[in-house]
């Protein structure tokens, strides 16, 4: 189905070819049994190549399809995911005392997260496939993308949230036509439901990490930043971390950037999650190759996650890149969301300016240098969770008689200036 050579366990090691396996090895189950999909990465890169990329005019991340897991771009699919902006921030890299820095803003996607760039590859497989139900377990963003995308192929989109989701994503599944069962409980089990429905129903399950092809979508971030960069990848990128599929997905994006010749060298990657639900920045201290699962409380709802289902693969990324994986207080991402408005205006939801919150600590703390060339991935807008933005500002609004004595004595009360 699609362009893949063959997938590996995470854990044993064992091959696959295309096609044998729809989600995780037999053998080691779902929480070890995660997935990598394989490319001939050096022959895609002929035909793949920065010349071929400057003579390309599509503007969305299909633009990189020789390097993606379907055979064809469906063309009922939306035209607009991914090749998202790259913003330079030269006044805020010197107030940080950085070489250089840019945020990537994924909240620009066309259901305003990152994972438009997974579920437009998942949707594409199982229409390939033939398949008419797709399924997803999700804090919300995933599956509002699903959703979307779902939509487009006329795909039939069965969606497990947990009830606490905010309710623009909730809006957004709605408004999609999804059929939407709200788990009175986590999103570590609405995740295991929607996974026993979908193996029991045969349905095409989107379920992060589970699913190998998904990060395969989330790897065109990295793509992009290369081209987008000349070719020059920056020194490290910093992501927000729930499941940790971004986080492995970004790495994938860049081992296959500098195995088609694209670059000669891959940054390092600084993994960032809310001190409440820190299992991976937990395992990462530890020195240990698996996450335990643990309770999960945050405001950043995106990143509420107490079993990560990519714990494998994310740990192996961060190590393997040399960089890091660390914990920052509800508090700071409160502080990263208004920061992020006002000096790049960027509007993000907590999720989204984890990372963010993240470069901020790891600058005051020193670890990253001076002089260094950062990429901070912002991964989902701010309106969709507005409730947590009027809890990020400091400054309210003032309610007013329609009258100028009104103005006048606001203004006498010196908040005018
Ligand atoms: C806005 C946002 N940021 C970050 C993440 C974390 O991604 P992952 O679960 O792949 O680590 C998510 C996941 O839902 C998200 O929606
Ligand atoms: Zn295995």
């Amino acid at each position: 189905m699609g362009r893949e050579e063959f997938l590996t366990c995470d854990s044993c090691g064992k091959r696959f070819p295309s096609g044998e396996v729809e989600l995780t090895c037999p053998a080691c189950g779902p929480w070890l049994g995660t997935l990598t999909v394989h490319f001939d990465c050096a022959r895609v890169g002929r035909e793949l190549s920065p010349a071929t990329l400057a003579g390309r005019s599509e503007p969305s991340h299909w633009r990189y399809l020789e390097i993606l897991p379907v055979a064809e771009r469906p063309a009922c699919l939306h035209p607009r995911v991914g090749m998202t902006p790259l913003y330079e921030l030269p006044a805020l890299a010197r107030a940080l005392g950085l070489g250089r820095l840019w945020v990537k803003d994924d909240g620009l996607n066309p259901s305003a997260s990152f994972k438009d760039r997974a579920s437009s590859v998942g949707v594409a497989r199982a229409l390939l496939g033939g398949r008419e139900v797709i399924t997803a377990a999700s804090t919300g963003n995933a599956a509002s993308s699903l959703s979307l995308f779902a939509a487009c192929a006329g795909l039939r989109a069965v969606i497990f949230v947990p009830e606490t989701a905010p309710q623009a994503k909730v809006a957004q599944l709605l408004m999609f036509g999804a059929e939407v069962l709200m788990v009175r409980g986590s999103y570590d089990q609405a995740f295991d439901l929607c996974l026993e429905t979908a193996v029991a129903q045969g349905w095409y399950c989107r379920n992060t990490a589970v699913n190998p092809y998904l990060g395969e979508g989330k790897k065109t971030a990295a793509l992009e930043i290369v081209e987008q960069l000349g070719f020059e990848p920056p020194d490290a990128v910093v992501v927000s971390v729930g499941d940790g599929c971004i986080l492995s997905g970004t790495w994938k994006g860049f081992s296959d950037a500098q195995a088609m010749g694209w670059c000669g060298r891959r940054p390092r990657l600084l993994g960032v999650q809310a001190r409440g639900a820190s299992p991976l920045v937990a395992a990462f201290e530890r020195g240990e190759r698996a996450a335990t699962p643990g309770p999960a409380q945050t405001l950043a709802d995106s990143i509420c996650v107490g079993a990560p289902r990519d714990h494998l693969k994310a740990l192996r990324a961060v190590r393997d890149s040399g960089g890091a994986m660390l914990a920052v207080e509800d508090e700071e991402i409160l502080g990263a969301m208004r920061r992020l408005a006002r000096e790049a205006g960027v509007f993000a939801e907590p999720a989204g300016a984890t990372a963010f919150a993240g470069l901020l600590r790891l600058r005051a703390e020193g670890r990253l240098g001076r002089g260094e060339r950062v990429v901070v991935l912002v991964t989902g807008n701010g309106l969709k969770d507005v409730a947590s933005a009027i809890r990020a500002v400091e400054r309210k609004p003032t309610r007013i008689e329609p009258t100028s004595a009104a103005v006048a004595a606001w203004l006498a009360g010196g908040q005018g200036r």
